[in-house]
C-alpha cells in the first residue's frame, strides 16, 4: 500500500471535460444540490422519475431498525416490468435492446418488444413448472440472451434468481444450491469460451447428484441449446428450454411485488471460507440501478450504444448488463467470449462493428490491452466513443491515461466506478459532464450518497490523510442482508463502527476498503484490508482457498496471501506444507499441478493459485494466527518486515531458502 501511496501523490495530471460534453451532460450541478437539500426527498424524486410504481410508495426510509434498511416499504413494483413492457408501451418497442455476438461470430437483434415477448413467454413455463414468488432459481449459463432472459423471467414472477458465474466448479455450485435451498436450475449445454466450448451441464448433475444431504431441494433443471455438445439426460428433471418456450403461452401480466420483496441473492467471497449469500431487494436495488446508469454514464437511450463487458455472473453484470441499461430503455452489445478470440482485437473490432459509444471494463482487461499493444486497437476505427468506464480494482494512472489515449481518442472522460456487490450499484464516481478527472481516483461520491474515509476510531481523516472507507448513511441500493444469516450480515459490515463507539444515532457501514483523501478531498482507493484479494477485478477469499488447499489429502497446513501482479492486479499466491506421509509419494512438480487443479475443482478456474510454494512451516504469532503480511513480503520478492511477534524467528529463513 506504501507503494501505492507514493506513485498517487506525485500523479498531478488533470482532465477537464469538454464544453461539448458538458453542454449535453444528463448530470447537472442540480443533482448535488437537490440531493444536498434533503437527501431523502432527493432518493424518493429520483425513484419516480425514473422508474414507473404499481402502487407508489408514501414512505422513503425505515431506518427504525439497522442496519436493517427498508426503502420504499409501501410501494409497490415489478422489476421486470420496468425493463421491458413500459419502454414498449411507450412506444419504443422498435428499439434494439441487445445487439449480442457470440463468440464464434453469430450475432442476434433484439428489439424490447422481443425481448418482452420472451420474458413473458419464459415467465409462464417457470410457472408451468411450479415456480413461486419467493422461490430461488440458480442460472448457470453463459452469456447468452437467455441469461438475461431467465433473470428477467425469475423476477418478473416475484421468484429470487441466484447466477453462479460460468467458470465456478460443481463443489461451488453445490454450495449456492444449498444455501439458497433452490427449486430450479437453469443450465446450458455449453458455452463458447477461448475458441471452445466449455461444458456446464455436466457440472449441475454433479453437484445435484453430491449435494449435501444426499438429496436436493432442486425439482427441475431447464437446459439452454447453445455449445452443441451431447448431454447426460435425468428423465423427469431435465427439460430443454427450446421446447418449454415453443409451448409456453404468449401472454403474462407484470404484477407488483412489494419494494422489499426480493430480486436476488448474489453469493461473494468474504474473510471466511463460506461465500456470503448478499441479498438485493426490488425498488430500492433498481432505483440506484437506474440513477446510476443514467447520470455515470451519461446515457442518451435514443442514441447511444452502450457496452458493459462484464460477465452476468457478478454484480457488474446485474446492475450494468441488466437491471440499470434496461430500465433506461439503453441500447446494448452484448458479448459471450473473451477480448482476445479469435484474436487480440476482439472487442475493438465489436466497437467499430456497433458503433459503441459508452465502454465500461475493467483495468485488468485495459492492462493487458496495454501489453498487446496499441497498433491492435489503433487499427480499428474506435471514433464512436465518447466515454469510458472502469470498475473493480483501481486503475493505476499509466493504464487510465493509456485507456483515455488509445482507446478514447485522447478525448473521451473516463468514470472510475467505485462500489461492490453489496452496495448493489456505483457509489463513488466522476460525473462526466462536472467533474475534472484524475487518473487513478474514483474521486467524489455521487450525490445522495454519504462516504467517509475514518480512523480506526471512526473518526474523519481529513484531507490528506488516508484509512478505511466507510459508507455513513444508509442508501436505496444496499444489500438488506446475508442470506439466512443476519448475525453474520451484522458481524461483517456493521460492528466495526457501532453507533455506541461513535457516539451517533446510527453506525457506519465499513466497506473493508483502504482509502485516501486528497488535498482537494478527492478519494483515492487503496485496496483491501482485510483478507480478500481481488484477482482480475474479481474478488476472491484467501481462507476459501485455504480450505480448498487443506480439503487435498496430500496437504497438512496452507497460507494464501495475494501478491502484487502487474497484469492481473493481485495474484494468488499459496504456502503449503505437505503432510509427512504424502512427501516422497509425489514430485513436487506434481504435488503443485495437483493441487492447482484441486482448487480448479474446488471452486473454479478464477481460484486457481498463480504460484503454490511447498514449504517446512509457516509463520506464526505465539497466538498460532498465519502471519500473511511476511508471506507476501515472500511472494512479492521483498526484504521480510518486522518479524517480531513470530513464534519461531528461524521459519522465515527456510521459507525464503526453500
Ligand atoms: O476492493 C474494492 C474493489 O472491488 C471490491 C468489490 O468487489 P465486488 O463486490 O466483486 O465488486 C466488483 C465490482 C463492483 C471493492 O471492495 N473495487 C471495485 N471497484 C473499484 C475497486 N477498487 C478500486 N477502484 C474501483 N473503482
Amino acid at each position: 500500500m506504501a507503494d501505492n501511496i507514493d506513485n498517487l501523490l506525485t500523479e498531478t495530471r488533470r482532465f477537464a471535460p469538454s464544453d461539448e460534453f458538458t453542454a449535453n451532460a444528463v448530470a447537472t450541478s442540480a443533482l448535488g444540490e437537490a440531493a444536498r437539500t434533503d437527501r431523502l426527498a432527493f432518493w424518493a424524486d429520483q425513484s419516480r422519475d425514473l422508474l414507473s410504481w404499481q402502487k407508489p410508495f408514501t414512505q422513503v426510509l425505515d431506518w427504525t431498525n439497522p442496519p436493517f434498511a427498508k426503502w420504499f416499504a409501501d410501494g409497490q413494483i415489478n422489476v421486470a416490468y420496468n425493463c421491458l413492457d413500459r419502454h414498449v408501451e411507450a412506444g419504443n418497442g422498435d428499439r434494439v435492446a441487445l445487439h449480442w455476438e457470440g463468440e464464434p461470430g453469430d450475432t442476434r437483434t433484439i428489439t424490447y418488444a422481443e425481448l418482452t415477448a420472451d420474458v413473458k413467454k419464459a415467465a409462464n413455463v417457470l410457472l408451468s413448472l411450479g415456480v413461486r414468488a419467493g422461490d430461488r432459481v440458480i442460472i448457470y449459463l453463459p452469456l447468452i440472451p437467455e441469461a438475461i432472459v431467465s433473470m428477467l423471467a425469475v423476477a418478473r414472477i416475484g421468484a429470487v434468481h441466484s447466477v453462479v458465474f460460468g467458470g465456478f466448479s460443481a463443489e461451488s455450485i453445490r454450495a449456492r444450491v444449498d444455501d439458497a435451498a433452490a427449486k430450479l436450475v437453469i443450465t446450458a449445454d455449453g458455452g463458447w469460451r477461448k475458441g471452445a466450448v466449455s461444458a456446464l451441464k455436466p457440472a449441475v448433475d454433479e453437484a445435484l447428484e453430491v449435494s449435501a444431504h444426499g438429496s436436493t431441494s432442486v425439482e427441475k433443471v431447464i437446459v439452454i441449446k447453445r455449445g452443441g455438445n451431447e448431454v447426460a439426460w435425468q428423465e423427469g428433471r431435465d427439460l430443454w428450454w427450446h421446447d418449454l418456450m415453443a409451448e409456453a403461452e404468449p401472454e403474462h401480466v407484470a404484477e407488483g411485488f412489494d419494494a422489499e420483496h426480493p430480486l436476488f441473492i448474489l453469493y461473494t467471497s468474504g474473510t471466511t471460507g463460506k461465500p456470503k449469500g448478499i441479498l438485493h431487494t426490488s425498488g430500492g436495488y433498481l432505483t440506484g440501478a437506474a440513477y446510476t446508469h443514467k447520470n455515470v454514464f451519461d446515457l442518451h437511450p435514443e442514441s447511444d450504444v452502450y457496452w458493459s463487458t462484464a460477465d452476468i455472473g457478478w454484480i457488474t453484470g446485474h446492475t450494468y448488463v441488466v437491471y440499470g441499461p434496461l430500465a433506461n430503455g439503453a441500447t446494448q452489445v452484448v458479448y459471450e467470449g473473451t477480448p482476445d478470440s479469435p484474436e487480440p482485437g476482439r472487442w475493438w473490432d465489436l466497437i467499430e462493428k456497433y458503433k459503441v459509444s459508452i465502454f465500461y471494463a475493467a483495468p485488468t482487461a485495459i492492462r493487458s490491452a496495454m501489453k498487446a499493444g496499441r497498433q491492435i486497437p489503433g487499427s480499428r476505427d474506435l471514433s464512436s466513443l465518447r466515454l469510458l468506464g472502469s470498475v473493480g480494482e483501481p486503475i493505476n494512472p499509466e493504464a487510465w491515461v493509456w485507456y483515455r489515449d488509445v482507446i478514447g481518442g485522447g478525448k473521451t472522460p473516463i468514470v472510475d466506478t467505485w462500489w461492490q456487490t453489496e452496495t448493489g450499484s456505483i457509489m463513488i464516481s466522476a460525473l462526466p459532464g462536472l467533474t475534472t478527472l484524475k487518473p487513478g481516483s474514483a474521486q467524489v461520491p455521487l450525490p445522495g450518497v454519504s462516504i467517509d474515509v475514518v480512523d480506526d476510531k471512526g473518526l474523519p481523516v481529513g484531507n490528506g490523510q488516508g484509512g478505511l472507507l466507510v459508507i455513513t448513511e444508509p442508501w436505496p441500493s444496499m444489500l438488506r442482508g446475508i442470506w439466512g444469516d443476519p448475525e453474520r450480515f451484522k458481524e461483517t459490515y456493521w460492528s466495526k463502527f457501532e453507533a455506541a463507539s461513535l457516539g451517533k444515532s446510527q453506525g457506519y457501514y465499513f466497506a473493508g476498503d483502504g482509502a485516501r483523501k486528497d488535498e482537494d478531498g478527492d478519494i483515492w482507493l487503496l485496496g483491501r484490508v482485510d483478507d480478500v484479494m481481488n484477482v482480475s477485478g474479481h474478488r476472491l477469499s484467501t481462507a476459501e482457498i485455504e480450505s480448498a488447499l487443506v480439503s487435498h489429502p496430500i496437504v497438512a497446513e496452507a497460507a494464501v496471501v495475494g501478491a502484487a501482479d502487474e497484469t492481473t492486479g493481485q495474484a494468488v499466491v499459496a504456502f503449503v506444507i505437505l503432510r509427512t506421509s504424502q512427501v516422497d509419494t509425489m514430485t513436487p512438480e506434481d504435488a503443485v499441478a495437483a493441487l492447482r487443479a484441486h482448487v480448479a475443482h474446488e471452486i473454479g478456474a478464477i481460484a486457481k493459485p498463480r504460484t503454490v510454494m511447498i514449504v517446512q512451516e509457516l509463520p506464526k504469532t505465539r497466538s498460532g494466527k498465519i502471519m500473511r503480511r511476511l508471506l507476501r513480503d515472500v511472494a512479492e520478492g521483498r526484504e521480510i518486515g518486522d518479524t517480531t511477534t513470530l513464534a519461531d524467528t528461524s521459519v522465515m529463513n527456510a521459507i525464503k531458502i526453500g
